[in-house]
């Protein structure tokens, strides 16, 4: 993963957004009451929904929809051989600094983005501090497996989920029947101890990634690493995220992890700077070849057609869930002005809303509470639905706007009358009259269409 690069991004939007995260329960501190845990976030009542629908789009976008893609849920811990093979255990590391003075560790490649813990304003290296050569730093976690605590019983905390669908080749082909080109999809956490974690939710020690490995005949690589580089760009582009801040960043030689031979980065223009969401790379057959030889299986493809046995290429996908809801966030984020006062809203896509619709009585009198709420039954089990019925009708709906709830129902008098509800629409903050036994289908039509 790269370093993002500085910008004159807006760093007092990001104040705002991590305010808010914290103000209306989408994203707290980790263990806070004990003075929090650095880099590590926990994903409050909206923002765990913000975050399932992130993933859920995901999925049903990379494997419902297509019918070449299949999925695994495989476990974190994995035999130690495992990242021997795939080269994690070599070459899975940063190079790092540290100051002799302050004791602190620097990624060696961040220097001249970092500011010396001592010396505000400074780089280390530009203070006092006297800097260590630059070491290697392996960032995979270690554990033990069992009681004792040797080396015979280490294991590693998976630093990417990919391993798990290169382990699992053989098991997919042989239950599945699949053909090529096909792919094999995982959302899970996965651990890396990262030198210099940060920026929010951007990069953190404990994460989880959304990847698939998409298995090809070898010479077909290079027109599926662009399909996937569009395509996953586009899929940014269709949930909300405006164009002009996303792009599309082919990597350098020098920057290749040791597995690709081609990869670009899907870039989100953060206030912090242009940083990488997605990651295609194209993995060749380095990671099959290398089970297949570690382990003493075949983990090769037999094509009926050509009477062909060899190992497919692999391009991969690999997105951050956490760094993708950050972008999601961040990029919703407005201030607008409505009836003579600035609101705060999240202009998410209907998809990624966390509260789909909010269901208001106008009035706490006359029959208007208990219809609100015979409706609010009727939506609870299709969709995440809030009632409100404390303050100013316009409370109500600035309450709902600044978590992104894109649809609000009020209940006035007339529905008590002929049925028919007030729809209000988020972005707009028009409202429509809808009979209270469509709103339903509509609402779905409006989220899911
Ligand atoms: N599997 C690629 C990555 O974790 O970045």
């Amino acid at each position: 993963m790269s370093a993002p690069t500085p910008d004159t991004g807006d760093r007092g939007r990001m104040e705002r957004v991590v305010n808010l995260a914290k103000r209306r329960g989408l994203v707290f501190q980790s263990s806070e009451i004990y003075g929090g845990l650095a880099s590590c976030w926990d994903y409050g009542p909206i923002g765990v929904e913000l975050k399932r629908n992130v993933k859920d789009a995901w999925w049903r976008d990379m494997v419902w929809s297509r019918g070449d893609i299949v999925g695994l849920d495989c476990s974190i811990l994995m035999h130690p051989r495992v990242w021997e093979a795939s080269g994690h255990i070599a070459g899975f590391t940063d190079p790092m600094i540290d100051c002799r003075r302050c004791k602190q560790r620097f990624r060696a490649d961040h220097i001249g983005q970092l500011e010396c813990p001592q010396e505000k304003g400074r780089h280390p290296g530009e203070c006092a501090g006297e800097l260590t050569e630059a070491r290697q730093f392996n960032l995979m976690f270690k554990t033990f497996m069992g009681p004792v605590e040797d080396s015979a019983n280490v294991v590693f905390m998976r630093p990417e989920t990919a391993q798990g669908m290169f382990v699992n080749f053989e098991n997919v082909l042989e239950t599945q029947r699949r053909k090529l080109p096909f792919g094999i999809a995982q959302v899970g956490k996965s651990f890396r101890n990262e030198i210099t974690p940060g920026n929010f939710l951007f990069r953190t020690r404990e994460f989880e990634q959304m990847e698939m490995e998409y298995f090809v005949r070898p010479g077909d690589e290079a027109k599926w690493y662009q399909y996937w580089k569009q395509e996953r760009f586009d899929w940014y582009v269709r949930l909300g995220i405006k164009p002009e801040n996303l792009r599309l960043r082919e990597h350098a030689t020098d920057e290749l992890a040791h597995y690709a031979r081609g990869c670009a980065d899907v870039e989100y223009k953060f206030p912090f700077g242009w940083s990488e969401l997605e990651g295609i790379a194209s993995r060749t057959d380095f990671d099959l070849r290398q089970h297949a030889d570690a382990s003493g299986k075949d983990l090769s493809y037999f094509d009926d057609e050509t009477r062909e046995r060899f190992k497919p290429f692999v391009i991969e996908p690999a997105a951050g869930a956490d760094r993708a809801t950050l972008a999601f966030l961040v990029d919703a984020f407005d201030e607008d002005e409505v009836e003579g006062e600035t609101r705060v809203v999240l202009r998410l896509h209907p998809r990624l809303a966390p509260v789909k619709v909010a269901v208001f009585p106008l009035l706490r009198k006359a029959g208007q509470p208990e219809k609100a709420q015979e409706i609010f039954a009727t939506l609870r089990p299709h969709m995440v639905a809030q009632y409100d019925q404390a303050g100013s009708i316009g409370r109500r709906y600035r309450r709902q706007d600044e978590i992104g709830t894109p649809f609000g129902v009020t209940i006035d008098h007339t529905t008590m009358e002929d049925g028919t509800v007030t729809l209000r629409d988020r972005d707009a903050t028009t409202q429509e009259r809808i009979h209270q036994s469509d709103l339903r289908a509509e609402l779905m039509r409006r989220i899911w269409d």
